[in-house]
Order: structure tokens, then C-alpha cells, then sequence
């Protein structure tokens, strides 16, 4: 299939049909984030889930997401055009292990990522997103302790920005974040030395900026560590005629329509996620012709996950 006019034209009658609103990641391929209805962050994309009329939503993006989308609409047809596109870092915490976790630590507050399954979201307080992550930690009392998963990075950044001794940090990662890693920043920044760095806070390499700018190796208002979507609030906003992108490569396509005229390069140009790739022009095309895959969260699960991802899309920006 290969995504020309007609392929595109024939997308949207199908998605006509189907009273369809078609969702896309800032990580999609650049033509499946142009054919969509939105494109965006996850934050972004939760929100415009949970308001839309739209019968059916299509979720161009990883199984998370589309299931997150289905617990706040159990009453609309949600689907993925590849149910096989799931997400390491989603992969890193179990609903067993949580449950074993709070054992540990009765009366804590959680606070998980999106990035998780939906049986996860079922044993959490709050959900949060990069762009929010900080806003819902502030949110809980200071002295209730917080156990935070399952990012690593992202529970690092939280706490270095919330200064919160009694925040508790699972130690999963995404492959793809985690591989963009400090030695290769510093070399990128130090070949660049007017370039802004955006960097997303699930990165193994957003501990090093931070350092990289204490040392005076680079500017400190050059660093800034942010969500996809929240990247391309600053590409509109940077005098900077050159920007280092650490995150996953498809974010390069919406930088470089927000802003032309800054040259947009990736820290680390191998940061593809083989997931979010799975959502190819043809599949996107089967999708609509045959309404598959579609997601399903049992009721009681989604019940019992509605209230943290209801929360999740109240706080914040
Ligand atoms: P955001 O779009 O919320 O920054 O999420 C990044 C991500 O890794 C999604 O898989
Ligand atoms: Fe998951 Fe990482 Fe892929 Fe995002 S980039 S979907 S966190 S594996």
C-alpha cells in the first residue's frame, strides 16, 4: 500500500462511514499523522478521547493507549490497527507486582504513567502523563508517601522537580528512551554548541543534561526537559536555530511543521519504536475496511481503572 492521495482519500470516506475519529501519536509514521483527525501527546490524545462524539474512535498508536481510550468510552467501538503494538515500558510492571508493592507500603499514594495496562491502572490513585507527571505528585499531600511506576527517568525527574523524599520509583524504562544515553548527548551538544536540547524526561540521558548544564558544559536555559507535546509548544517559542531532540524519531515530523526554519535533529537517530511503527499504511486501511483490532478492557477492570485516568485528565496543562 503505498500512502499516496488515494490511499489517504480512501481513509477518511472510511472513516466517514464508520463515524470514525482517527487519533495519531506525535511517534507515527509522518502519513498516518497527517491522514488523522489529531495528532498529539498522550495527555492530548486522552482528553480529545474522552470529549469526542464520535461513535469510534481509531487509536493510531500502542495498545495502552487505545485501552485507555476505551475506559473512559466503554461505550464506544475502539480501535488499534494492530493489536500487536505494545510498549516495553508498559511491559515493566505487572498488576501482581504492584499489588505485592503496596503491601509494602500501606496507605501510599500510586501514581502510574499511562504507559501501563489497563489492570495496572485498576490498582492506581492517579494516572499521569510526562506532561502532568509533576502537577499529580504535587496534588497528593506531602506527607503521604507516593510509590511511582514504572518509569525510572520520568520518577527521577518527578522527584528531583517536587524535592519529594517520600516518593518511591519502580526501575522500569522504555527500550527506546533509555537507549538515547548520556556519553552520546554530551557528544552530540559539545558538536553543537548553540543548539537547544529537548528532551523527554523518560530518556536515560536526561540526568546527564542536567549535569551537562550544572558544569557549565551547556547553557542552563538551552536544557529542557519536556513531553512530546509540550516540545512543540517550545519549538514555537525558542529563539534557537538549531534543536537536539532526544526521543523516539517520529517527533522530528510535527517539530519540523511547527517550525521550519529550525533545524530539528535526533540525539540518537537508531530511537524508533518498533511498536509504534506497526501502524502501517495498509494496516491502517484494514482497519477500516474490516473494524479490527478491536480493543477490549472487561467491564470490571475498567471500572475499577476509570476513576485514576478520569483524575489523570483533570490535572495539568
Ligand atoms: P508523551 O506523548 O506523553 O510525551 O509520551 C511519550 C511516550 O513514550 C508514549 O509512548
Ligand atoms: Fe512504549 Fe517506549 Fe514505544 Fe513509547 S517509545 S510506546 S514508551 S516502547
Amino acid at each position: 500500500v503505498r500512502p499516496d492521495a488515494d490511499w489517504a482519500r480512501e481513509v477518511r470516506a472510511l472513516a466517514d462511514e464508520r463515524d470514525a475519529v482517527l487519533l495519531a501519536h506525535n511517534y507515527q509514521l509522518p502519513e498516518i499523522q497527517d491522514v488523522a483527525d489529531h495528532t498529539g501527546d498522550s495527555l492530548a490524545l486522552s482528553r480529545i478521547a474522552a470529549s469526542s462524539s464520535a461513535s469510534t474512535i481509531v487509536f493510531c498508536g500502542v495498545h495502552f493507549m487505545a485501552e485507555t481510550a476505551k475506559i473512559l468510552g466503554p461505550e464506544k467501538t475502539v480501535l488499534i490497527p494492530d493489536e500487536r503494538a505494545g510498549c516495553s515500558l508498559a511491559d515493566s510492571i505487572t498488576a501482581e507486582q504492584l499489588r505485592e508493592w503496596k503491601a509494602e507500603h500501606p496507605g501510599a499514594v500510586v501514581v502510574s504513567y499511562v504507559n501501563t495496562t489497563a489492570e495496572v491502572k485498576a490498582e492506581t490513585d492517579i494516572c499521569c502523563t510526562s506532561s502532568n507527571a509533576v502537577d499529580v505528585v504535587r496534588s497528593i499531600p506531602a506527607d503521604r508517601e507516593v510509590l511511582f511506576c514504572p518509569d525510572q527517568f520520568l520518577g527521577a525527574h518527578v522527584k528531583r522537580e517536587t524535592g519529594r523524599d517520600n516518593l518511591h520509583i519502580w526501575a522500569g524504562e522504555c527500550h527506546v528512551h533509555a537507549g538515547i544515553n548520556g556519553p552520546e548527548l554530551a557528544e552530540r551538544a559539545a558538536a553543537n554548541p548553540d543548539a537547544d536540547l529537548f528532551i523527554h524526561p523518560e530518556c536515560g540521558c536526561a540526568t546527564s543534561a542536567l549535569y551537562l548544564a550544572g558544569e557549565g558544559i551547556v547553557e542552563q536555559e538551552r536544557v529542557k526537559i519536556l513531553s512530546t507535546g509540550d516540545m512543540l509548544t517550545a519549538a514555537r517559542d525558542t529563539g534557537a536555530r538549531s534543536v537536539l531532540v532526544a526521543t523516539e524519531v517520529g517527533m522530528l515530523h510535527q517539530l519540523r511543521k511547527a517550525a521550519p526554519e529550525i533545524d530539528f535533529r535526533a540525539v540518537n537517530d537508531r530511537a524508533s519504536c518498533r511498536y509504534m511503527k506497526m501502524i502501517t499504511p495498509a494496516a491502517l486501511l484494514r482497519c477500516l475496511r474490516e473494524g479490527a483490532d478491536e480493543v477490549h478492557v472487561p467491564t470490571d477492570v475498567a471500572d475499577r481503572a476509570r476513576a485514576s485516568v478520569e483524575r489523570m485528565i483533570a490535572i495539568g496543562k
